[in-house]
């Protein structure tokens, strides 16, 4: 997503910082209780880009802990303003991570997470840039750490080709999804969809959204993916050996 630099962003991030994940006790084995004592499952959205669908799935879904993660932090402040701003009420059970999908084990223990929601992530849509895309198979593996048994993953695209790449990568890990429509809102799954900006305005234009939903089976286990150092010790994606 790009973003014109924000005015006066540092202070306007200061002003939401209650909105933000602290950095006390990482990584959260407990990720629920960093919220509420009331809350009963863990959400996580990563890309969350203007905050809407954050927002929204907060309101609607008030006993889950939600987390919503953007890299880029201008992105960030118009979430955390828009959560503030009252127009979805308290939204005490909504904060937001500024960071990158590649530090996620730095952030939540494995096995914490219920649902993992990626919307409109970006295609990167060079062969030499397919390990950036959020549903590259190394990304997939540590998504299906973080999550519980019986957790999901549930992903929505415009973008026909990024669709049929994570197909076969979810493929290339003995997994098959529960759901596949190439046209989401006109399908049985769209009841209760929330739409997300990406989603409004390529649905505006006429495009059809797909959209997937992956559940980790009982007892399923994947290696959590890394590279080598330069003196042959693995490390992982978010450099922890
Ligand atoms: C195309 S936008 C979609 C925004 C929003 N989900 C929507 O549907 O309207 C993709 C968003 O993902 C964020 N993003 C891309 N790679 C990321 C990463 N590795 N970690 C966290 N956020 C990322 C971008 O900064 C951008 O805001």
């Amino acid at each position: 997503m790009r973003m014109r630099k924000k005015k006066n962003g540092q202070a306007r991030l200061d002003a939401c910082r209650n909105r933000l994940l602290s950095e006390s006790s990482l990584p959260m084995e407990n990720p629920a209780r960093e919220v509420s004592a009331e809350a009963d499952r863990v959400y996580l959205e990563i890309g969350a880009g203007k905050g809407g669908f954050a927002c929204e799935m907060a309101r609607r879904e008030p006993s889950a802990a939600y987390f919503a993660m953007e890299r880029v932090t201008d992105c960030v402040v118009l979430c955390a303003e828009r959560a503030e701003s009252g127009e979805y009420g308290e939204l005490p059970n909504l904060k937001f991570i500024n960071d990158t999908a590649d530090n996620l084990l730095s952030l939540f223990a494995l096995g914490t997470v219920d649902k993992i929601f990626l919307n409109f992530s970006d295609p990167w849509p060079k062969k030499g840039y397919a390990k950036r895309r959020l549903t590259h198979r190394r990304y997939l593996a540590l998504y299906l750490n973080l999550l519980s048994d019986g957790g999901e993953i549930r992903f929505k695209t415009d973008n026909v080709g990024l669709f049929d790449f994570t197909l076969e990568e979810i493929s290339s890990l003995g997994l098959t999804p529960e759901v596949v429509t190439r046209d989401l809102h006109a399908s049985e799954y769209n009841a209760g969809n929330v739409m997300t900006e990406y989603e409004r305005s390529f649905s505006e234009q006429g495009m059809k959204i797909n959209m997937l939903t992956l559940k980790k089976p009982e007892g399923f286990s994947v290696e959590l993916p890394y590279d080598f150092t330069e003196d042959g010790r693995r490390r992982y994606l978010n450099g922890r050996d």
